[in-house]
């Protein structure tokens, strides 16, 4: 009786699983491996010589990652993903994408997570991520950046981590993260010289860890809002080295020990500190979010700054970051804190 039970009970069962993997979709059966684990479907369809989305098709499922690392993809296309709806995480990193059509994107609501890291990509246009409503999460790092439109981050209301170091952008639209509140942030192995506080920095007030590093910083009166900036938030975020490439006479010092009067010997230093408190409009005083920074630009946070010990803890900050490899793969290195909140993800 007990036995006959159980015999009917496990052939029940394995109907039900036959059942459910047919429903993930034909994708599931044919060309991907599918891997149901709490609640979340993995698709993985890395390395299938996929050359197009139409190559592939939806999974029925709420929520599933989508890997399609390592393919032919050349080109997105506007409404490629339009039937992807229950997409969270969408891996398309070391492709051969040079082409995102606007709408590329369309349909994924939903979607927190998009990797596009190792392609040819050179430009962030500005329908670029219409749609991604929930995106928390962009890589782009190691592709041929060099133009990021005014607007192609503006919808991105969610966004937190932004990775696009190693491309060739050689500066940042003004406002690009208004809209943004990132904590993470990595330019490292681009080609900026500058980086102004007015309509950049001050709109960085959220971020926690910020590279820097391997950019061609000119070290010139426009670098004071920079260094006054970081000094301001060191203590909290993690910040790569700012090194100088230019002028000349400073080639290869740390910005964090060239004193102010060697940065701008010839022109006033005030005008460059508060660049912009002549224009200052009336909403940034009245800001409705307690802004972190703005404070930092008053004269008691400066004499605060210059007052305090400025090179053990900052030193041993600086030494806890390294080694700083960067993601050029997709298996996890040691990365500091962004390959620590990307290992929180179970697709790497
Ligand atoms: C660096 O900045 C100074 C002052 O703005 C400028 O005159 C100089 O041309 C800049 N150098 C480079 C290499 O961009």
């Amino acid at each position: 009786m007990h036995l006959w039970i159980s015999y009917v009970l496990l052939s029940a069962m394995s109907v039900c699983i036959v059942e459910m993997f047919g429903s993930y979709g034909e994708i599931c059966q044919r060309l991907c491996a599918c891997e149901e684990r709490e609640g979340i479907l993995t698709v993985s369809c890395e390395n299938r010589g996929v050359s197009s989305i139409s190559d592939i098709s939806p999974v029925y499922f709420s929520q599933y990652h989508l890997l399609l690392t390592g393919n032919l993809l050349k080109k997105l296309s506007a409404n490629d993903f339009v039937d992807y709806k229950g997409l969270t995480i969408l891996h398309l990193g070391n492709n051969d994408i040079s082409e995102v059509e606007a709408g590329a994107f369309n349909g994924l609501q939903g979607l927190k997570r998009l990797h596009l890291n190792n392609n040819k990509i050179d430009a962030l246009k500005e329908e670029i991520f219409f749609g991604l409503e929930s995106l928390e999460y962009l890589q782009i790092d190691n592709n041929y950046i060099t133009h990021v439109a005014p607007n192609a981050l503006s919808r991105l209301q969610h966004l937190e981590v932004l990775i696009l170091n190693d491309n060739l952008i050689s500066s940042l639209p003004v406002n690009i993260f208004q809209y943004v509140p990132l904590t993470h942030l990595d330019l490292r192995g681009n080609q900026l010289k500058v980086l102004p506080y007015s309509g950049l920095l001050e709109h960085m007030n959220s971020v926690v860890e910020l590279q820097l590093e391997e950019n061609p910083w000119n070290c010139s009166c426009e670098l004071i809002a920079l260094k006054t900036w970081l000094e301001s938030i060191s203590y909290s975020a993690l910040v790569g080295d700012v090194v100088c490439e230019f002028p000349f006479r400073l080639h290869g010092r740390d910005l964090d020990e060239v004193s102010k009067q060697e940065l701008c010997p010839r022109r006033a230093i005030a005008e460059y500190e508060m660049p912009q408190l002549p224009h200052l409009s009336t909403d940034a005083y009245y800001r409705t979010t307690p802004a972190l920074l703005p404070a930092s630009f008053t004269s008691s946070a400066i004499a605060r700054s210059s007052s305090r010990p400025t090179k053990g803890p900052r030193l041993s900050r600086k030494l806890k970051s390294r080694p700083t490899a960067r993601i050029s793969s997709n298996k996890p290195q040691n990365y500091g804190q962004i390959i620590s909140y990307q290992t929180k993800s179970p697709c790497l």
